[in-house]
């Protein structure tokens, strides 16, 4: 076993969009488990758009990561030392280690996962926390019946391919806003969404319009900007707004210019009846074990497909995570850490 172990802390706050500079790459010795504890090597980073919210520390609703902390995040873990009763050395955990490639744990908050189920890499996407957050947004808030229209933005993605997914289980057309031909392409003919708009277009206001005749009953809100103004005049009365992320806006140092939008805004919650409704997928953790009974098999029948891209290497993180915020990732953006 290396003696040296690894870990990207935060340097700095970001203003706007994060730099290299807001992160540093730090050797540390392998720490030693004690007792009831067990050594973890990372073999899975997970890279999510919260993780923007975290390096920033304007209130929300989770602590920030402190200056010269360790960066947060998801993993897939093995145990390769071991003094707990509950875990042994080979055992693969979903724990939470963050940009490091090692760690003690004392078993809190760890889930074991079974490699002959699924690839053990789900547990951080389509079987995790993406994943789940895409059931309980669409099914809990969002209500789709068979017959209306769902738009979903990042449809691509880790959360919003799954939405237009389960919007057709339901019965629904799902139409899914994406950027670029390629993710639009695979949003259409890979994943099955009825149609894919690129949000890149200049036209896309016009494009969302043709491709929702019906106007939309469940729009699933990814990113806020120029995609929910697109979205918004085409809210059918009573429609339904699931509000699970605003990407285009994390990085944001100024509201945008132009008229005051909150006006017009509530005018159409009013008239229109909507229901509006933000959450944070902790909200429904009551709900998972529902979810990791109904998912698997989904996908095994094929009903529900997913991507992953894979960075490589710990040091690969941030650059990774600063695409991620701008798009270039395809699908559930990974790290492998480890083999
Ligand atoms: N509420 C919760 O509990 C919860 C949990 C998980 C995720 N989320 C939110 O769900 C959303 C999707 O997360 P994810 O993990 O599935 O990420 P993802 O979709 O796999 O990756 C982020 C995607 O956002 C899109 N994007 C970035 N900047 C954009 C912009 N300015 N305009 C339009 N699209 C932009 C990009 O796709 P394109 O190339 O297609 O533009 C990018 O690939 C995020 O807003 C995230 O914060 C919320």
């Amino acid at each position: 076993m290396p003696q040296t172990a690894r870990r990207i802390v935060l340097a700095s706050r970001p203003v706007g969009d994060p730099q290299p500079s807001d992160f540093r790459l730090e050797e540390f010795p392998v720490p030693q488990a004690g007792p009831g504890e067990m050594l973890l090597k990372t073999r899975w980073l997970s890279l999510d758009p919260y993780m923007r919210g975290r390096m920033s520390d304007a209130p929300s609703y989770a602590k920030p990561v402190g200056i010269g902390e360790v960066m947060e995040g998801g993993t897939v873990s093995e145990v390769v030392a071991s003094n707990s009763d509950k875990y042994r050395v080979g055992d693969i955990v979903l724990s939470r280690a963050g940009w490091q490639t090692h760690m003690v744990s004392d078993g809190s908050g760890l889930r074991k996962l079974d490699p002959k189920l699924a690839p053990v890499s789900t547990a951080l996407g389509v079987l995790g926390m993406p994943g789940m957050t895409a059931y309980a947004g669409l099914i809990e808030i969002g209500q789709p019946k068979a017959g209306e229209t769902v738009v979903v933005s990042a449809a691509s993605g880790a959360v919003g391919s799954v939405v237009g997914q389960i919007a057709r289980i339901k019965g629904a057309r799902a139409v899914g806003i994406a950027g670029g031909p390629d993710k639009c392409r695979y949003v259409r003919d890979e994943l099955g969404f009825d149609d894919c708009v690129d949000h890149r277009d200049p036209a896309l206001p016009e494009k969302l319009k043709a491709a929702c005749p019906k106007g939309i009953d469940v729009y699933f809100e990814n990113v806020g900007g120029a995609v929910q103004e697109a979205a918004w005049p085409l809210l059918n009365p009573f429609a339904r707004v699931p509000v699970c992320g605003l990407i285009a806006q994390y990085s944001a140092t100024e509201l945008p210019g132009g008229p005051n939008r909150v006006p017009p805004l509530f005018r159409s919650v009013l008239t229109k009846r909507l229901l509006i409704r933000g959450f944070i997928v902790s909200d429904f953790w009551g709900r998972f074990d529902v979810f990791i009974r109904e998912m698997p098999q989904w996908i095994q029948e094929g009903r529900v497909k997913y991507r992953e891209d894979i960075a490589e290497g710990l040091e690969n993180a941030p650059a990774t995570f600063m695409g991620l915020l701008k798009g270039r990732n395809f699908g559930k953006q990974l790290v492998r850490v480890s083999e």
